[in-house]
């Protein structure tokens, strides 16, 4: 890129740019001593196979994080796409953020949303400190296909829905993301692992 086209990193520019990547958002939840406390992040990703590790970032100045951070064990819930209402409540106001969700509380204390995408149950691995965030390194224990089946994507600050209709196999017909594919075998890779 052209050193020119750069700007300098302002705050509002950052938050520009850093918006310009989608991404998935998920809830992070748990219930401690008897409490329900939890987030919307969009700041989660997949790390590690061996061992698993997932991991999320969280701000310093998260009021949540303290009490979240006290879990035996946390859930990590995968939003589908209409649970944009559900996102919204569960970044406003704290005491009204699990008001009429539906969710299921697994005997560690892990809060799992009702027709999410995917399900993860997880502890607290390790906290690395990063300028304004805290990053979350996960340890995971368990996962859950979910009930759910688009997910939700958040994209310059909005929220977006992603239909992968051109992966659902009954619609393969010879075309894959728009490009052409041939279903066939290729003669000089009979016997090679795919
Ligand atoms: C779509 C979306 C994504 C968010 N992602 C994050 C995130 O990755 N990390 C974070 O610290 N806060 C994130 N937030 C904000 C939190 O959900 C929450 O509002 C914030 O932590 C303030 O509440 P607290 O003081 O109770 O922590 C996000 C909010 C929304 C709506």
């Amino acid at each position: 890129m052209n050193a020119q086209t750069l700007s300098p990193l302002d705050q509002r520019t950052l938050r520009d740019a850093f918006g310009a990547f989608p991404s998935g958002v998920v809830a992070v939840a748990a219930s401690v001593r008897g409490q329900l406390t939890g987030i919307a992040a969009s700041s989660f990703t997949s790390v590690s196979i061996d061992p698993p590790l997932v991991s999320f970032s969280i701000a310093t100045t998260s009021s949540t994080w303290p009490l979240l951070r006290e879990a035996s064990h946390l859930g990590i819930s995968v939003l589908a796409d209409h649970h944009d209402d559900i996102c919204r409540q569960l970044a406003g106001p704290r005491e009204q953020r699990f008001d009429g969700l539906p969710f299921a509380v697994t005997e560690d204390g892990a809060v799992l949303l009702d027709e999410a995408v995917a399900t993860f149950d997880v502890t607290v691995h390790e906290e690395i400190e990063a300028g304004d965030h805290l990053i979350v390194l996960l340890a995971l224990h368990a996962v859950g296909t979910g009930d759910g089946e688009h997910p939700l994507v958040f994209h310059r600050s909005g929220f977006a829905k992603l239909h992968r209709d051109d992966l659902d196999p009954a619609r393969l017909d010879g075309r894959i993301n728009g490009a052409e594919v041939s279903r066939a075998p290729a003669a000089d890779t009979e016997g090679d692992a795919a």
